[in-house]
């Protein structure tokens, strides 16, 4: 268990307003967790301070060769009051996974939902209500060492901060614009396109920057050997709805293993829905889009929920899906997912944790 000391700032910020749309990542709130690492010591001197500026140097190594981890999940408040996190244990698993693919020092499991907690209680005002927003939370981990060579930092900050959120997209769940990439990709397996680096989002840029010229909101990779399978959305796992099958890529070593995704495939398999995850080629979409048959497109994530796709472009190949409408599966997803989180439908896989 951590001792974490607590220094409340004297001079605590304006709530944002109830009618503020809380345009995603854009207000952080008053304090922050900070932790160091020191190689032959550990973590130590876990706080909780006023949210600040990070005084570090220009040598430190995460500038340089861009050793850092994030990660995401979000806070709810319940009807009743309580404050729920939903399903923290996950990101802390991950986040020990991405650690040790990044050569980065882990963290007990205990010790950063008690951080997230911790914080997320001091902050607790800052938790919105309005329908569709929540508090989104961020923890990541920093390279600090200030050395020049290309090795694994001695020592490191981990520190999360808090934002209160609306919908990721500006679209709400209105259905986005996705377009297939096939000049650059994203990842491959053996790299590290599995573990939550900051260095992943960066390598999706450029796609994101074209796709965005052509009036896309974010872009579907395909796998960087064939140039063929369906991978992963910039900030989603993706899922396809094909003849009444919910098809999604098996995780292969190159994607993200998203805590929405793995929650939306639990409820699919509860309510009796063909599930696979396998290998799916773009060859195979067009297809059934073709043949009629593709029936809904989703995206999933922490920040953007369940999201549904209602236009893919491939090239020439302009596929519109469900007249461009959300499809009711996509809705039934956003509405159990959002009601587990909000306290509103019964936890059956007792996946919320309260503050
Ligand atoms: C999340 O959904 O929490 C993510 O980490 C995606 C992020 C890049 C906005």
């Amino acid at each position: 268990m951590l001792d974490i000391k607590v220094e409340r700032t004297n001079e605590p910020k304006k709530l944002p307003e109830k009618d503020n749309p809380l345009v995603f990542g854009t207000i952080f709130t008053d304090h922050m967790f900070v932790m160091d690492y020191t190689l032959g010591k550990g973590w130590h001197d876990a706080r909780i301070i006023p949210y600040q500026p990070l005084c570090l140097e220009p040598s430190a190594m995460v500038f340089h060769y861009g050793q850092e981890m994030f990660e995401g999940l979000k806070a709810y408040r319940a009807k009743d009051g309580r404050t729920l996190l939903f399903r923290p244990d996950m990101n802390a698993k991950r986040t020990n996974r991405t650690c040790i693919r990044l050569c980065m020092p882990e963290i007990p499991e205990e010790d950063f939902v008690q951080a997230i907690k911790e914080l997320v209680k001091i902050d607790e005002a800052w938790v919105p209500t309005k329908e569709g927003t929540s508090l989104y939370i961020r923890p990541f981990i920093i390279a600090t060492s200030p050395f020049l060579g290309v090795r694994p930092s001695h020592t490191y900050k981990f520190i999360i901060i808090l934002s209160p959120v609306g919908p990721y997209y500006p679209e709400g769940l209105d259905p986005v614009k996705i377009w297939i990439e096939d000049e650059y990709v994203r990842a491959v397996k053996g790299g590290i396109g599995e573990a939550k680096a900051g260095g992943n989002y960066v390598a999706s840029l450029r796609a994101q920057v074209k796709a965005h010229e052509e009036g896309y909101s974010q872009v579907l990779w395909l796998d960087g050997v064939h140039r063929k399978y369906i991978e992963e959305v910039g900030a989603m796992n993706i899922f396809f709805k094909i003849n009444g099958s919910v098809i999604t890529p098996e995780l292969n070593g190159s994607i993200l293993p998203g805590v929405t995704r793995d929650s939306v495939i639990r409820l699919c398999k509860d309510w009796g829905i063909k599930l696979e995850e396998r290998k799916i080629s773009i060859d195979e979409i067009s297809r059934a889009h073709k043949d009629g048959l593709l029936e809904e497109v989703f995206g999933t994530g922490t920040a953007a929920v369940v999201s549904p796709v209602g236009h893919l472009r491939w090239g020439k190949d302009v596929m519109q899906i469900k007249d461009g409408g959300i499809g009711e599966l996509s809705q039934k997803l956003y509405d159990n997912l959002t009601g587990i989180q909000l306290g509103n439908i019964p936890d059956v896989h007792n996946w919320t944790v309260e503050v």
